[in-house]
């Protein structure tokens, strides 16, 4: 399907809201029926029913539909976070007695889950290096049930081959998941890969404003109604209308954002990549990444996040550079119009900082809408400092 008609068109049904070009908020909790019979059809498969808007709302239907569309997938579910869209799903498709195998180091409420919820529900969880395939063959077990994916995460950016894990699970009749939130369906299609389910933190590229908390999986229509007829309607993680308006808005430009982002980090990772004070820098698109080739082989471009460890010897030398940026803000997540930075240092005590652990020296910067050379100036003037 071309990408403009899924932005522009897909989901769309303008006659029925006055030709209006932008969608209507379809603000209500519940919907009426003209009569009983038609009342019992809507309660018999809240699925296909528009009956209370924590199940289908109209405008929610519109992103879902472009949402499954942009994935290549058969169908959506957008919930009010991106953890609740990994948490729904895994609460969905696994049962006490279950076994998960994980990259380690996924996204860090990612790992809570697995190490703090799923256990009180009887369901364990192995991680392992994923950037070996055989790495998740190993640590199958009778009991596995789903091998969980983030590729690349958003610190160190490691990969799993997509295609050779999809086949490997496929081969052993097991699920596979992956958090798509870094790459979004622009720079890569994991579902066309053979990945079972793809969730994707929505606040990030998609809303692009850093003014909405969503989330998104997708998937087949079996498997997304499997979700949606249990726990997706008894936990209640549904987005608000307004705020799948505001995704909507924000689809309309996420192809030239990631456009301009990727372009931008391109040009900042290059700068810093030089600079004599920088150790190293980790983005899975530069030439000194160690799965480069992978990269390139199985994601249309990287951008936004990367990461760098300066060289320094003191936590105070880390904290001067943070401090003396001028157009970066200091905080957590990412994918809005507005550039960011983390020093990893920040959730360490100060007391535990290590300079021969290139770890603690290392930042993660998102690299937003603003002029690459505005920012890369930005960053120079901070590293001289
Ligand atoms: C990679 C990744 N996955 C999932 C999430 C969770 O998304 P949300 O904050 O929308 O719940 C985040 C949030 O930072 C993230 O970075």
């Amino acid at each position: 399907m071309d990408l403009s008609y899924i932005l522009n068109e897909l989901g769309e049904e303008r006659e029925n809201y006055f030709n209006a070009i932008a969608p209507p908020i379809i603000q209500t909790s519940n919907f009426s029926f003209r009569n009983v019979a038609e009342f019992r059809t809507a309660l018999a498969d809240e699925y296909e029913a528009i009956l209370y808007s924590r199940g289908n709302n109209p405008t929610v239907d519109i992103l879902r539909k472009k949402l499954a569309a942009l994935d290549g997938a058969e169908d959506a579910l957008v919930f009010g976070s991106g953890i609740a869209s990994i948490a729904v799903p895994l609460l969905a498709l696994l049962k006490q007695g279950d076994h998960v195998v994980s990259v380690a180091k996924p996204y860090s409420w990612t790992v809570k889950l697995f190490e703090r919820l799923l256990p009180k529900f009887g369901i364990t969880t192995t991680f392992v290096d994923g950037t070996k395939t055989e790495n998740f063959e190993n640590a199958l077990q009778a009991n596995t049930k789903l091998i969980y994916l983030e590729s690349p995460n958003t610190f160190t950016y490691e990969l799993q081959d997509l295609p050779a894990v999809a086949a490997l699970a496929k081969s052993k009749g097991i699920l596979t998941m992956i958090d798509n939130s870094y790459c979004s369906p622009i720079n890569q299609q994991p579902y066309v890969m053979g990945i079972d389910l793809v969730a994707q933190s929505a606040t990030k590229f998609i809303g692009g404003h850093s003014d909405v908390v969503a989330g998104v999986v997708t998937g087949s229509k079996a498997i997304i109604k499997k979700i949606f007829d249990a726990e997706f309607l008894n936990i209640g993680g549904n987005i608000s209308p307004m705020n799948a308006w505001l995704l909507i808005r924000g689809l309309r430009t996420l192809p030239i954002r990631i456009q301009r982002v990727c372009e931008s980090t391109r040009k900042v990772v290059d700068h810093l990549a030089a600079h004599p004070r920088i150790e190293r820098v980790i983005f899975p698109f530069h030439p000194s990444f160690p799965q480069y080739e992978l990269a390139k082989k199985q994601m249309k471009d990287a951008g936004g996040l990367f990461s760098m460890v300066l060289k320094a010897n003191t936590l105070e030398e880390v904290e001067k550079f943070c401090n003396s940026l001028k157009h970066f803000f200091l905080a957590v997540s990412w994918g809005g119009h507005e550039s960011l930075v983390i020093p990893s240092a920040v959730s360490i005590k100060p007391h535990e900082f290590d300079a021969t652990n290139s770890t603690h020296r290392l930042i993660r910067i998102y690299v937003g809408l603003e002029d690459a050379d505005y920012l890369i100036s930005d960053l120079k003037q901070a590293l001289e400092v």
